[in-house]
């Protein structure tokens, strides 16, 4: 089968396009909303594939950064992939991927990153599995922490004026502390955290937003649903918990405390809650979470020059790495990292990556012992992979708290 694929042009091709995920996630949106996915993606970061003129297939790219350990790095969010069931597996996919990374490539965009429907699907364009998060589901009689906290602050119910007004500041200033959470401009703000219509509530109530206050600044904030229910006279509800960031480890503490002592409800809910999320030790009984963990954020270095050299290493020290890249070419021979740069070199190499291998550890919440017991790494060099362990290693699992 002969297609080609282009960025495109109108918001008739958008979404056309855009009807590939749609074929499978829930139809057309309505155009209010189609039209605050142009405004967001561009048509330009949203690729078609055409066959005999007809659009069929589509992914999206949004242009955000995204915080790396120690840096941030101008990042491809890749979202709204999808191919028309009338021409699955010819190769549609491969042809989307192809001019999506050249593109992101050209842009100048270090990296790209992406939640996978599926963990089959991205591997082989270079991406690879870079956190874990799960959902929890905890019943109300274990909500009760391990020790007392004295609280670091004092929490106040916001209307969502004020969350818009004042929450992208405290965003950003968490953002920066965890590996994988992305900028958020005001439209996104705006569309996909503020506004709230009816059809997006999942039969719960309206968001609720609070603030962490410590002399009299914002440094957490929560969003959060009801989801009403009664059972045999008494309380089936479920709190929904969309969102709880905290700039301190206080305030993250103290929102945790807050949501989880609210009254009249039965279990209190929610996901993408990351490895290493301080709730595992406030709680006296953590096994109780019900935690079921899942893959998280997909990344894939898209100039691996540029990304090596935009985190930083808790470790001094230099390391040879050999990257095998078929997908990205360009990316393909023997990388130095050191202090803090990378550099083409000659010198042997410690490890042997492939570039999905090298995706999954950029991050530090994979590492290089992991990736080799898997096979997925070769030590070419004794001591080679302790040696990359220890300069890629980061001080928090990374984290995407949201679904892009
Ligand atoms: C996933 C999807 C985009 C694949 O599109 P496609 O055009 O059929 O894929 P291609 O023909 O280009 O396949 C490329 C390669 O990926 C493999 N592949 C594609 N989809 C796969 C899947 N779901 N699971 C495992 N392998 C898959 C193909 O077998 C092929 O392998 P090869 O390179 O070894 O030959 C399509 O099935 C789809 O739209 N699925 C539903 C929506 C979805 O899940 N989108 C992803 C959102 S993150």
């Amino acid at each position: 089968m002969s297609f080609d694929v282009r960025p495109t042009r109108d918001a008739d091709e958008f979404k056309a396009a855009f009807f590939g995920i749609g074929q499978y996630f829930g139809g057309h949106p309505p155009d209010e909303r189609l039209q605050q996915w142009i405004d967001q993606l561009t048509l330009e970061r949203m690729h078609a594939a055409f066959s005999d003129g007809a659009i069929v297939g589509g992914a999206g790219a949004f242009t955000f950064d995204m915080t790396v350990p120690g840096g941030d790095v101008p990042t491809g969010g890749v979202t709204v992939v999808g191919v028309y069931p009338t021409h699955r597996r010819r190769g549609v996919l491969r042809g989307l991927m192809r001019a999506q990374l050249d593109d992101i490539h050209e842009r100048g965009e270090p990296m790209a990153a992406l939640w996978a429907s599926e963990e089959t699907i991205y591997g082989r364009f270079g991406y690879g599995l870079a956190s874990w998060c799960g959902e929890i589901s905890l019943a109300h009689e274990y909500t009760a922490f391990a020790a007392h906290a004295e609280p670091s602050g004092t929490i106040r119910l916001v209307e969502p004026d004020e969350a818009l007004k004042k929450l992208p500041a405290v965003y950003e200033r968490v953002r920066l502390q965890w590996p994988g959470m992305f900028s958020r401009n005001r439209a996104w703000w705006e569309h996909r955290e503020v506004d709230d219509p009816e059809g997006r509530r999942d039969g719960a109530g309206p968001k609720r937003w609070v603030v962490h206050e410590r002399d009299g600044k914002i440094d957490g904030y929560a969003v959060y649903r009801h989801k009403p229910g009664w059972e045999e006279g008494s309380t089936s509800a479920e709190l929904r918990v969309l969102e709880a960031l905290g700039a301190t480890d206080g305030a993250l503490r103290d929102l945790w405390a807050y949501l989880l002592a609210i009254d009249w409800k039965a279990k209190v809910t929610s996901w993408l809650v990351p490895l290493g999320h301080p709730l595992f030790l406030l709680l006296a009984t953590p096994r109780r979470l019900r935690f079921r963990m899942g893959d998280c954020l997909w990344v894939r270095l898209v100039d691996v020059g540029a990304a090596l050299s935009a985190r930083k290493y808790l470790e001094d020290g230099a390391i040879v790495l050999e990257v095998i890249d078929d997908f990205c070419p360009w990316n393909e021979g023997r990388w130095k990292v050191e202090d803090g740069r990378a550099k083409r070199t000659r010198t042997a190499a410690h490890v042997r990556v492939p570039a999905s291998s090298l995706g999954s550890a950029y991050m530090g919440g994979v590492s290089f012992s992991e990736l080799a017991r898997a096979g997925r790494v070769e030590e070419l060099k004794r001591g080679g992979l302790s040696r990359a362990d220890a300069l890629f290693r980061w001080d928090r699992h990374p984290w995407c708290p949201e679904i892009f």
